[in-house]
């Protein structure tokens, strides 16, 4: 059965889809079939038109919220009102996140803090508030945005790469735990896209030819290079594996 066979009447939720990767999945989704939802801070309301304008395009629903992930209320706010508007939620991609370089001597707690709340915090909140729902149908699929630096940090990313490593063992751990109800969990390890973030990261054109040389494929990623993956996880191509975190990253080894 191909992918757009089994996401027709389906519903996907992606938050930070105002931009770069979140947006490129909202779009992704819906080429392949998918009704979609597309969330961020509502400071992103404007980009977030241009993503349902994306996914209408595609000749798919899309519902649009505005949410903080860090906000355990606005979540709550959110699901229910998708729950009510769409019937449903079958794919969940916690997408959302931010990245601060800094060393970590010179880390201020703030910082420290807003990183958790949102790339760690907020997928465990979002998991939370959807998997009730997808555990009484029997069936669901999440997918968590990660980070190869989640495998192994670099320098100025330490807490950013602490928030990734967490997020892969929270991937591993929910697998266990909702698996008997038919869902899947699992996460996607992005490499260097070049996002706002992903060139905010890097600074300059120094640093992309010089991790454009180190990735196997010789170049780095654009936001479209992960929705390929995503919709493995999304669909039944997917149905025996779970709880795995997959390297997205064009085959950047690094020590
Ligand atoms: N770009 C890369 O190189 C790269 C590499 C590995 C992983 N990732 C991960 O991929 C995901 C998407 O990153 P991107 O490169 O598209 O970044 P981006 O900065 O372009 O987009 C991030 C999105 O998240 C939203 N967001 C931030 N804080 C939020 C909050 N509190 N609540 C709701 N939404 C919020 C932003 O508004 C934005 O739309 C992130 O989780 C990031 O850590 C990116």
């Amino acid at each position: 059965m191909t992918i757009l066979a089994q996401a027709k009447g389906k519903t996907a939720l992606v938050t930070g889809a105002s931009r770069g990767i979140g947006r490129a999945l909202a779009k992704g989704l819906a080429d392949a079939g998918f009704d979609v939802a597309i969330t961020d801070l509502s400071s992103q309301a404007a980009e977030l038109d241009v993503t349902k304008a994306e996914v209408e395009a595609a000749g798919r629903k899309a519902y649009l919220y505005t949410m903080d992930v860090s906000k355990k209320a606005e979540i709550e706010e959110t699901v229910a009102s998708l729950l009510k508007d769409a019937g449903g939620i079958d794919v969940l991609i916690n997408n959302a996140g931010i990245l601060k370089p800094s060393l970590l001597q010179d880390l201020d707690e703030a910082s420290w803090d807003a990183h958790f709340d949102i790339n760690a915090k907020g997928v465990l909140m979002m998991c939370q508030a959807v998997l009730p729902h997808m555990r009484a149908k029997r069936s669901g699929r999440v997918i968590n945005i990660a980070s190869i630096a989640g495998r192994q940090g670099v320098p100025t990313q330490g807490h950013y790469a602490a928030t990734k490593a967490t997020v892969i063992t929270l991937t591993r751990v929910l697998a266990q735990e909702v698996g008997m109800d038919g869902v899947t969990v699992n996460a996607i390890c992005p490499g260097i896209i070049l996002t706002e973030m992903g060139k905010n990261n890097l600074g300059s054109e120094a640093a992309i030819r010089h991790w454009e040389e180190v990735a196997a494929l010789k170049r780095l990623g654009a936001p479209e290079d992960i929705i390929g993956p995503v919709l493995f996880f999304a669909s039944d191509l997917s149905a025996f594996v779970t709880g795995q975190a997959l390297n997205v990253d064009g085959g950047i080894y690094y020590h």
